[in-house]
């Protein structure tokens, strides 16, 4: 079974990286948009249409799932694609606001200024953390560390702990005590986030939630493959840099990135 995953640059690639571990035998194809990148500030007609280019390329590639990999790609335009591509099971990723609501009352959302605009999201918060139960949900834009993560390098801490200061400042002053992730770049760096935020703040991304649905409609394709998975990795941007940044960041010397040019 093929499996196709797009996301506006590398932040997908964590999505990548759980559902080939719980489906060790699907091959995939994932597309990096990152001449397009940030998805996150641009308009809802923009990224739809940015999205309806990398679908065409994976349905093209015949996969079978598409996996929309992107946070401010899925609030703004998952509803829509379904629609335009019936026939193929499409999942999306969103900040995982019920299993949050389940911890605390108290929560901040890290995410793009799309997706924090978004009803998508704020119909979430509605629906889990309504303010008539005593719950309080801090946004915080940080479209600031898309950046920092597409240029990734170990040697710039300081710029890091620099951007993570600035987007954690309001959630620690409001003492949230979760902190849900609402972008696939910002994973990457949890580790650095929880030291910011201090070890008694839970921080929740949704890359085992998806990776989870993607295997649930996989079994029930029963598409047994008992071929050697392959896994393609294309970018719209500069191949060289993408690579390099995404070999760090999965610690995978193996991936190389191909070019596609819409
Ligand atoms: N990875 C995207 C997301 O999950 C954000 C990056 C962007 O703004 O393009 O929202």
């Amino acid at each position: 079974m093929k499996i196709g995953i797009f996301d506006s640059g590398i932040g997908g690639l964590g999505i990548y990286q759980e559902i080939t571990k719980i489906i060790p035998n699907i091959s995939t194809i994932y597309i990096a948009d990152t001449a397009s990148c940030p998805y996150g500030e641009k308009s809802v007609s923009e990224i739809k249409a940015l999205c309806q280019k990398n679908a065409q390329f994976l349905l093209q590639h015949k996969v079978e799932i598409v996996v929309v990999a992107c946070n401010s790609a899925s609030v703004s335009a998952l509803i829509w694609l379904r629609n335009k591509f019936p026939n193929t099971p499409i999942v999306g990723v969103v900040p995982v606001i019920k299993k949050a609501a389940l911890i605390s009352k108290k929560i901040g959302i890290l995410a793009t200024r799309r997706t924090i605009e978004s009803h998508y999201l704020r119909n979430l918060v509605n629906q889990f953390c309504p303010k008539s139960l005593g719950y309080k949900t801090l946004y915080q834009p940080c479209s600031e560390l898309v950046d920092y993560i597409e240029n990734f390098d170990k040697k710039q801490n300081l710029r890091l702990s620099q951007v993570l200061k600035v987007c954690t400042e309001r959630l620690i002053k409001q003492q949230v005590d979760v902190i849900a992730l609402g972008c696939t770049h910002f994973p990457f760096v949890k580790k650095e986030i929880q030291k910011i935020v201090g070890k008694n703040v839970i921080i929740l991304d949704s890359n085992g939630a998806v990776a989870k649905q993607v295997k649930k409609i996989a079994d029930s394709c029963n598409n047994a493959n008992s071929q050697k998975s392959v896994h393609q990795f294309f970018t719209t941007g500069d191949v060289g840099k993408v690579t390099k940044v995404a070999q760090v960041l999965l610690k995978n010397k193996q991936i190389r990135f191909k070019s596609i040019k819409y």
